[in-house]
C-alpha cells in the first residue's frame, strides 16, 4: 500500500531525474529536449492547490501538503493537501448541508441536468488543457487522454444529464387480501441516498471522477470525493469547471489525501450514506469494513485477470493479434479490465504470442507529452516495483519472456511491454492482477476445457473472444463469469452501457441505466382511497 515513504523515496529519485525518449523497441533513451509543459497549464500548476469545501477552496485544516509527481521525471509538480479526518467531517458537513437545503435535490429535473449538460461542455472546452495535465500527474500519452479520456468523461456527463429527467417510478396495482374492499393508488418513488462518498484511482483519474460524479449528480445526490493521491490534479481542475458551470456550493466537495487517512475517514462517516469506490480488491474488503459502523450502501469496481481468448477460426489473424496487444497493453495495463491471460487454440498458439510480441516491440515509450510517445510510464514507483516485482517472481517460477520482462532505462517509471508463455496456472503472474504491461499466454486445445480455465481466477470482470463462429461466440460468452465480454473487441466502453464486477471484481455496476440504481432508493407510497 502506498504511504508517504514510497512518496519520500519518490522525492529522492526527483534529483536524478532525466529527460525522456524512446526508440520503439522496449527501450528508453536520454534526450536532449525535454517535452514543454504549455504556459497555461504551467501557470495554473504554479498556484496553490486546495480541497473544494461548500463552494469554497480552502487548505488543509493542519496545513499540511503532498507531493505530487510527473512519473515520466519523478520530478514534482505542484503540492495538494495532506487532508485528514477533519477535513473529511468539515466535506461531509459541507455535503449534507447542501443536501438538506435541497438546493440540488429539488431542482427541477430539467435545470439539473442542463447544469450538468454544462459540466460535459466545459470539460470539452478544456480538452487540451486537461490532457495535459492528466498526461504530466498520470503519465500516460497527451494524445491518448485527448482522444480518449477526456472525450469520454464529457460524454459521461452529457449522458448522465439526460437521466435527470428520467427517473421515474412506477404505480403498482396492490390487491392487500386482508382489507376486501379496500382500494388503495400505491406508486414508487425513487430518491437520492444523500451523502454520497466517492474515493477513485489513478489510472484513468478525470475518467473515473466522471463515472461517479455524474450519476451521483444526475439523481440529486450531494458528494464528497477523494481523488487517488498519484494524481488529484485533474478532479481538483474538473472542481473549477464545476463551479463554473453553476452546481450549488456543497454539492460537490473534493478532498485530497492518502488513502489510509482521507480515504478510511471517508468510507467511515457515519453521516455518509453511500461509499462507492474504484481501486484494489485488499482495499474494497477494506471499504466493506468501514462502511459497516452505519450500514452505509456500498458499491466496489476492483481488480481483474481477465481472460482474452483466439480461436483459430478467428476472421482476421491480424486483427485479433494487434485487439489482443491493445488489450493488454493501452494504459500501460494499468486497466483492472486488461486482457491479461491471452489464451489461444493450439494451432495458431505460436504465430499469435510471436504477432503480440512484435506489437510489444515496436511500442515507443516516453514521457507522456511528447508527440511520439506510445506507453509512457508507470504512474508511481510503488507500481514499478510492483510489476517489476512480478515479473521477477514469472522468471523465478519458470516462466518463457518471449519480450521485455524488466524495467525500462534506469530512471522515470518505465517497464517493458512484456509477453511471457509457458506458465502454469499456479505462478503468481497467472493468477494475480500485475497492472502493468505484461501479459501471459496459454494455449488450449479442448473448447469444453477452455471455459474453466477461463474462469479459474476470483476475478469476474471482463473477458475477450475472437472467432468467426457466431453460436460458438455466443455460448462461451454465456458461459464466462465476467461483468464485460467483448467478441472481435477489447476495451470498447460507453457510457451507455453497464461495466462491473462478478465474483470479487465488485458489487453493482458503473454506467448506463444501472448505475442510477447504486445511488437511488425506492419509496413506497400508498394512499388509501
Ligand atoms: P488502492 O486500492 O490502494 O487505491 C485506490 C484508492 O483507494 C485511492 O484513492 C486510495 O487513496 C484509496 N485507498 C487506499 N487505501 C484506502 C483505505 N484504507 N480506505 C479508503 N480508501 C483507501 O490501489 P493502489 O494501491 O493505488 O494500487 C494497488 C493495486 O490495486 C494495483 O496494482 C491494481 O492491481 C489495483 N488497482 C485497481 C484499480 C481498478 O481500476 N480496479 C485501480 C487502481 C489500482
Ligand atoms: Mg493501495
Amino acid at each position: 500500500m502506498k504511504t508517504r515513504t514510497a512518496r519520500n523515496r519518490i522525492g529522492h529519485r526527483a534529483a536524478k531525474s532525466s529527460r525522456l525518449s524512446s526508440n520503439g523497441n522496449g527501450r528508453v533513451q536520454a534526450k536532449t529536449q525535454k517535452p514543454a509543459v504549455s504556459s497555461q497549464v504551467r501557470d495554473w500548476l504554479s498556484k496553490p492547490r486546495h480541497n473544494l469545501v461548500g463552494g469554497k477552496w480552502v487548505p488543509a485544516v493542519s496545513h499540511k501538503t503532498f507531493d505530487v509527481f510527473n512519473p515520466a521525471e519523478a520530478s514534482v509538480i505542484a503540492r495538494v493537501p495532506d487532508s485528514d479526518k477533519e477535513d473529511i467531517n468539515r466535506a461531509v458537513t459541507a455535503a449534507r448541508r447542501a443536501f438538506e437545503s435541497g438546493s440540488w435535490r429539488r431542482l427541477t429535473a430539467s435545470e439539473r441536468g442542463k447544469l450538468i449538460w454544462r459540466i460535459g461542455d466545459l470539460i470539452l472546452e478544456h480538452a487540451d488543457e486537461l490532457a495535459e495535465i492528466e498526461s504530466l500527474d498520470n503519465g500516460k500519452p497527451r494524445a491518448v487522454a485527448r482522444v480518449a479520456d477526456i472525450p469520454l468523461a464529457a460524454d459521461l456527463f452529457h449522458y448522465m444529464a439526460g437521466w435527470a429527467t428520467k427517473i421515474e417510478g412506477t404505480t403498482i396495482p396492490i390487491s392487500v387480501p386482508y382489507a376486501p374492499g379496500a382500494h388503495f393508488h400505491a406508486f414508487t418513488l425513487r430518491e437520492p441516498i444523500g451523502v454520497v462518498g466517492q474515493i477513485i484511482p489513478w489510472n484513468f483519474p478525470l475518467l473515473m471522477a466522471a463515472w461517479k460524479l455524474g450519476p451521483a449528480l444526475a439523481t440529486g445526490n450531494c458528494i464528497v470525493i477523494k481523488p487517488a493521491e498519484q494524481t488529484p490534479l485533474s478532479a481538483l481542475r474538473l472542481g473549477e469547471l464545476i463551479l463554473e458551470a453553476g452546481i450549488p456550493e456543497g454539492v460537490v466537495n473534493i478532498v485530497t489525501g492518502f488513502g489510509e487517512t482521507a480515504g478510511a475517514a471517508l468510507a467511515a462517516h457515519p453521516e455518509v450514506d453511500k461509499v462507492a469506490f474504484t481501486g484494489s480488491t485488499e482495499v474494497g474488503k477494506l471499504i466493506v469494513k468501514a462502511a459497516a459502523g452505519n450500514l452505509k450502501k456500498v458499491s466496489l469496481e476492483l481488480g481483474g485477470k481477465s481472460p482474452n481468448i483466439v480461436f483459430k477460426d478467428v476472421a482476421d489473424l491480424d486483427t485479433a493479434i494487434a485487439g489482443a496487444a491493445n488489450a493488454i497493453f493501452f494504459n500501460h495495463g494499468q486497466c483492472c479490465c486488461a486482457g491479461s491471460r491471452l489464451m489461444v487454440e493450439r494451432d495458431i498458439f505460436d504465430e499469435v504470442v510471436e504477432g503480440v510480441a512484435e506489437h510489444a516491440k515496436k511500442i515507443k515509450l516516453g514521457p507522456g507529452l511528447s508527440a511520439d510517445t506510445q506507453m509512457g510510464p508507470l504512474v508511481s514507483e510503488e507500481q514499478l516495483s510492483r510489476v517489476t516485482n512480478y515479473m521477477h517472481q514469472g522468471k523465478q517460477s519458470g516462466a518463457c519472456y518471449v519480450t521485455g520482462g524488466s524495467r525500462a532505462g534506469d530512471r522515470g517509471y518505465f517497464v517493458q511491454p512484456t509477453v511471457v508463455k509457458d506458465v502454469k496456472p499456479t505462478m503468481s503472474i497467472v493468477r494475480e492482477e500485475i497492472f502493468g504491461p505484461v501479459v501471459v499466454a496459454e494455449p488450449f486445445t479442448k473448447p469444453e476445457e477452455l471455459v474453466a480455465r477461463a474462469n479459474q481466477t476470483e476475478y469476474g470482470l471482463a473477458a475477450g473472444i475472437w472467432t468467426r463462429d457466431i453460436s460458438k461466440a455466443h455460448r462461451i460468452a454465456a458461459e464466462l463469469k465476467a461483468g464485460t465480454v467483448w467478441i472481435n473487441c477489447y476495451n470498447v466502453f460507453d457510457a451507455a452501457l453497464p461495466f462491473g464486477g462478478y465474483k470479487q471484481s465488485g458489487w453493482g455496476r458503473e454506467m448506463g441505466h444501472e448505475v442510477l440504481e447504486l445511488y437511488t432508493q425506492t419509496k413506497a407510497v400508498v394512499i388509501g382511497l
